[in-house]
Parts: C-alpha cells; structure tokens; sequence
C-alpha cells in the first residue's frame, strides 16, 4: 500500500513537471537539459536495431579521471559500451574502486558480456576470485519472480561473459549459472568483500539481490549497484531498503553516475 501511494505521488510529480517543461519549460535551459537527460534514459532503452550504428560523435573521448590525473585503475573496453553496459565514466568509477579497496572475493549478479567483470579482475591482486553469477536464456521463461520487459534483451544471448572468455585475466573468474532468487548464496556467507548487483532491474529482485548478497558479506565489505537513476524497479527497491530498513540505511548515491554503493558495518 506505501509503495501504491509513492508510486502514485511520484507518477503525479512527474507529469506535472513534464507538463510544465514541454510548455512554458522550454524556455528554460536547466528545464531544456531534464528533457536531454530523460531522452538519453529512454534511447538506451530502445530496441538495437531502432539505433542508428553510426557514432555520429567523432571528438576523442576523455573524463575527469584522465583531465585530473587520478586515475588508478586499468582499464580495457572502456569505451566499447553500449546497451546493458557500466557508461564509460561508471566503468571507471567501479574499477578505480575495486582498485582502492583490493578486494579477495568479488560477487556479481548479472555477467552479461562480463565487461566489468573484467575491469574487476583487472584491478585485483592476483590471488583474487571473482563468481559471477548470470541468468541463462533457457531459464528466461521460468525465474521465480517477474524480470522486466526490457532486460529480456540482455538475458537472451548466446553466451555470457565473452569479454573476459581467454583473457589472461580469466583465471580469476569463476562463473555461476541461475536465477538470483533461487541460486543458493549459502556456501559463500561472510566471504565477500565487495559485490556488485546487475541482475534484473525488476523491484522484487533488486530487493531479492540486496537482501541475498548482504547475508554473504564481510564485514567493511562494499556492495556496488548499478542503475540506481535509470530503472524504477531499481531506484524504488533502494529507496524503501534505505528507509526502512536499518542495516541499508547507509547506503550513498554516487553524483553523476547511476552507482549506489553501501559499505557493510
Ligand atoms: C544489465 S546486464 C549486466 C551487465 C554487466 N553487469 C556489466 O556491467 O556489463 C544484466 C544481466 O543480468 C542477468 N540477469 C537478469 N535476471 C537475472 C536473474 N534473475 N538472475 C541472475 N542473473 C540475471 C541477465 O542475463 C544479464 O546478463
């Protein structure tokens, strides 16, 4: 009933503002920039073949990292990235933090192609283990909880984790098959020092997978998610966590980036 009323209050905010921003908003520019940023949200959204394949943006990439020089991590497939992936920045936000913390045991939930998986692998020592743990397409059709429209693209392909496949670094990957909400987390309690959570974006997993890799970490351990500002499934599932249970109540949005994090005490 609490989240049918926030829901429903958020739905209202949100329809009055565009109201206003397509009207007397347009003129504007921090209202012009809202719509900018809701449009990049829906475009990663859309079907591939909707895209044009053409980069139209020819000028060489570059972030904050490398203007200030405080870039610690290595990074490799930065700027391959596309639907379903970290964005660039958000890539090496993660790795410059696994790199900080130096993690033993890594856990992911949802490999993909394993594009941070192995900017994770990276920036670890060489002792570190990293599972990760991906739906595979045959199960599509039999998770135990709902998975989102739109992520059906991302659990429906041929392989997982082909970005680390025969990379010398793929040593420390160990890869899980499963549905998050059944895949039994016992076997790895009070060994994980940072995860990160990527699975489906649907609220009733998002707090599934928070619920399940916080009984499977260390204390000071990290626990990363991705999506926070781009997925309501996400964003909802973090924002009751937070307020209304105690032990998410530290959890921190990282400015400019989609990244929520929460070190466990
Ligand atoms: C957005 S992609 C992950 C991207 C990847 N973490 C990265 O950073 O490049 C989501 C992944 O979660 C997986 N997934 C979706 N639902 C899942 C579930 N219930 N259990 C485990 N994995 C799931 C999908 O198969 C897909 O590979």
């Amino acid at each position: 009933m609490k989240k049918l009323v926030n829901d429903a209050r958020l739905y209202l905010g949100v329809a009055r503002r565009i109201g206003y921003t397509m009207t007397l908003g347009m003129f504007n520019s921090d209202r012009r920039n809202s719509l900018l940023s809701l449009y990049q949200v829906y475009r990663h959204q859309q079907n591939p073949e909707d895209i044009i394949p053409v980069d139209p943006f020819i000028i060489p990439k570059t972030d904050v990292f490398e203007l200030l020089g405080n870039d610690h991590a290595t990074c490799e497939g930065v700027y391959e990235c596309g639907f379903g992936h970290t964005t660039e920045f958000e890539l090496k936000v993660i790795s410059n933090l696994v790199k900080k913390l130096n993690p033993k045991t890594i856990f992911e939930i949802g490999t993909f192609q394993g594009r941070t998986t192995l900017n994770m692998a990276l920036n670890t020592e060489p002792d570190a283990k990293i599972i990760t743990l991906d739906l595979p397409s045959s199960d599509l059709d039999s998770t135990q909880m709902k998975i989102e429209e739109g992520e059906i693209r991302y659990v429906k392909k041929e392989s997982s984790g082909e970005r680390f496949v025969g990379h010398p670094m793929a040593y420390k990957i160990n890869q899980v098959y499963g549905d998050s909400a059944t895949f039994s987390f016992a076997e790895y309690e009070n060994s994980v020092d940072l995860a990160f959570i990527d699975g489906s974006h649907a609220y009733e997993y998002v707090l599934n997978d928070s619920r399940k890799i916080l009984s499977i970490m260390r204390t000071g351990g990290l626990i990363i998610w991705h999506d926070y500002t781009n997925w309501q499934g996400v964003w909802s599932a973090l924002n009751e966590l937070y307020q209304t249970d105690y032990q998410f109540k530290n959890i921190r949005h990282i400015g400019g980036t989609s990244i929520a994090i929460l070190e466990v005490v």
